[in-house]
């Protein structure tokens, strides 16, 4: 029976647990959701580097290179570009590459290096990353998280993936995977009930961060259910993400 497991945080894994499985990162608010629209906005491919200097080194005499990401939620001086997915537009990204830093998404991407194969997975994209994970014999949901706490809008991302798979499959799913699943089908009910994806989301710890700096419309675009059908994927050989 193929595996399938989520880790609420990267912290609850190793890098080497991932080792030779398919891991799909997840950062709704905001990176994962973002790397997705700027994708979808024509960049070529997105580069993560951990930290800011790095990004800025590797864009020196680069001119096709676009810097984005954030500390703290804003944009970081000197950068062409936040990590609000609404600046990234097909006029900014197209034929660019975007180096791109962030302080819980890159993070996890890079814990994944291990894996045999890295997806780069939001509520944008929900349904093209289920599609592409049939078939699949071990695969792990990897929430980036919030400054190193557990967040419900990655959760309830692991907990979509989990209850899709299962839906169509027979998977053995582990304890971190049922509970994201069990707060996913909560989530249904009340969205069945009246509650929009983005009111869930908004009690989330990444969402409040937002609200406090003033960005809550990305609440709203993270919440755009399956808005894009494309599937990134992240070499870390060559430390480039581009769409499948
Ligand atoms: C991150 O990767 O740390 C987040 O996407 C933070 C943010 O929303 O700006």
């Amino acid at each position: 029976m193929p595996l399938l497991a989520a880790y609420l945080l990267p912290d609850l894994v190793t890098a080497e647990q991932l080792a030779g499985r398919t891991v799909v990162v997840v950062d709704v608010l905001r990176a994962t959701t973002t790397i997705v629209h700027a994708l979808a906005a024509g960049v070529r491919e997105v580069q993560p580097v951990p930290d800011v200097e790095e990004a800025r080194s590797k864009t020196a005499g680069w001119p096709a290179a676009l810097l984005g990401g954030e500390r703290g939620g804003k944009r970081i001086e000197g950068f062409d570009l936040g990590n609000s997915p609404a600046e990234y537009t097909r006029e900014k990204m197209a034929d660019r590459t975007l180096v791109f830093t962030t302080t819980n998404g890159t993070r996890a991407l890079q814990h994944a290096r291990l894996a045999k194969k890295i997806l780069v997975g939001a509520f944008v994209n929900l349904s093209a990353i289920c599609r592409d994970l049939q078939g699949e014999e071990d695969v792990v949901v990897l929430c980036a998280g919030t400054d190193r706490q557990i967040t419900r809008e990655d959760v309830l991302f692991a907990g979509a993936v989990t209850d899709e798979l299962c839906r169509s499959g027979t998977w053995q799913v582990n304890d971190q995977a049922e509970i994201a699943a069990d707060a996913w089908r909560s989530a249904v009910q009340q969205m069945t009930a009246g509650s929009p994806l983005a009111t869930l989301l908004r009690a989330s710890l990444g969402a409040r961060n937002l609200i406090e700096i003033g960005q809550e419309r990305d609440i709203e675009i993270a919440a755009e259910v399956d808005k894009f059908d494309l599937v990134p994927v992240f070499d870390p050989r060559s430390g480039l993400i581009s769409v499948l």
